[in-house]
């Protein structure tokens, strides 16, 4: 959608002027799963792929929200006043989240808002729609507001609304990088102390494809919070004699001295996924810095592996496209990307081997699966900005 229709509809809808028009893309994950609510690090990117938004600021306390995604609920009014969350409010529940914590953080927001929304990232594929909108609403506000922001308060605002409104105990990544995202660059994010590199993404003759399971999954009626506990029981368990926080303190051989200390099979495994898969996110990024693409190919294939077999967040449609994925020609690895339960995967693939690749990946999941896939090619780019101003 580009800024003129945007600022149409936006016209059509409300009957006024739009303020300013914006953008917050979504992000896929290369790898570090399930690595950044266990003190580790996540190795996203953001995407061409967002939402879109226009936005003006009303003289009353009114909130008026349009989703052109969602347009069998019409216009949802809420009072600034009353920022609770409200079954019946659907997504605007997101935006009410972040105000309310902009809010609370002393950001004054005094005025109510007109604001139009127009989604492009697949319904419920794990791309991180949740955290793409979180992070627009925020910028708007901040827009329209004047107020004095750091991004990293906007994306620490963005988790908070999952946290405390939604009720998904996620971790920073998603937020991180759709708000920090850079074009063409990856991010590699230590989740413990924040700090952070971009790193190029220079894959060569090799895009990346997003492979969509279009099963849906949702974060709140998936097992993520159950993964979280049994991590966090796991710490417990080794505390016993080591002292830490995060399982993202230990590296492999620490882990295998003291794993004893963990007295249930599956809090074993879920611990072991998330140590490695912090030590293989260290080494896929020197790979990819170092230009040692089929190593980082390796890395990727690996995680999925303990995805699917330590971490069990997997399942058939996402099994079905990774381990296709690995059979066909010019591919230099594939896993699921994100929470997992459904959703997205991703696969390095080499271009000229991209529409086989799909052709072949398509046909073997609709025969498993019994309904087909879709395929896109992700662009990497910029996190959440101001499009216009008017
Ligand atoms: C979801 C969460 C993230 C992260 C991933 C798994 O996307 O929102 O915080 O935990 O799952 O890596």
């Amino acid at each position: 959608m580009n800024t003129t229709e945007l600022n149409q509809v936006f016209q059509a809808i409300f009957a006024e002027q739009a303020d300013a028009t914006f953008f917050s893309p979504g992000r896929i994950n290369l790898i570090g799963e399930h690595t950044d609510y266990n003190g580790g690090h996540v190795f996203p990117a953001a995407i061409t792929l967002g939402t879109y938004g226009a936005a003006r600021k009303r003289d009353d306390r009114t909130l008026r929200f349009y989703s052109g995604n969602f347009e069998d609920l019409g216009v949802i009014d809420v009072s600034l006043d009353e920022l609770v969350y409200k079954k019946e409010d659907n997504w605007a529940n997101y935006a009410k989240g972040v105000l309310k914590f902009l809010q609370e953080a002393g950001h004054v927001i005094d005025k109510g808002m007109d604001i139009y929304i127009f989604g492009n990232i697949p319904n419920g594929s794990g791309l991180s729609s949740s955290a793409s909108l979180e992070l627009l609403i925020g910028l708007i506000a901040e827009e329209l507001f004047d107020l004095k922001l750091d991004r990293l308060d906007l994306v620490k605002i963005g988790k908070q609304t999952e946290n405390h409104f939604i009720g998904v105990n996620s971790g920073i990544m998603d937020q991180f990088a759709i708000g920090m995202g850079a074009d063409k660059q990856a991010i590699y994010l230590d989740t413990n102390t924040l700090e952070y590199e971009l790193v190029p993404l220079d894959l060569g003759d090799n895009v990346i494809v997003i492979m969509n399971t279009n099963k849906r999954r949702e974060l709140a009626d998936s097992k993520y919070n159950e993964r979280r506990a049994e991590c966090e029981k796991a710490v417990e368990e080794l505390n016993a004699v080591l002292d830490i926080e995060t399982l993202g303190q230990l590296d492999a051989q620490d882990f295998d001295e003291y794993a004893y200390l963990i007295k249930d099979e599956n809090r074993l495994k879920r611990a072991r996924h998330a140590v490695l898969e912090n030590q293989r996110t260290l080494q896929a990024k020197a790979a990819l810095l170092a230009g040692e693409l089929e190593k980082f190919g390796r890395l990727v294939n690996a995680s999925h592996v303990s995805l699917e077999h330590d971490y069990e967040v997997t399942g058939l449609e996402l099994d079905t496209l990774a381990h296709t994925a690995w059979e066909q020609e010019g591919v230099l690895g594939a896993r699921m990307t994100g929470a997992g339960f459904g959703g997205c995967g991703i696969a390095i693939v080499a271009k000229d081997k991209v529409d086989n690749f799909i052709e072949q990946v398509g046909q073997k999941y609709s025969q498993v699966v019994g309904y087909t896939p879709s395929f896109y090619i992700a662009e990497i780019a910029a996190g959440s900005r101001v499009l216009s101003r008017n």
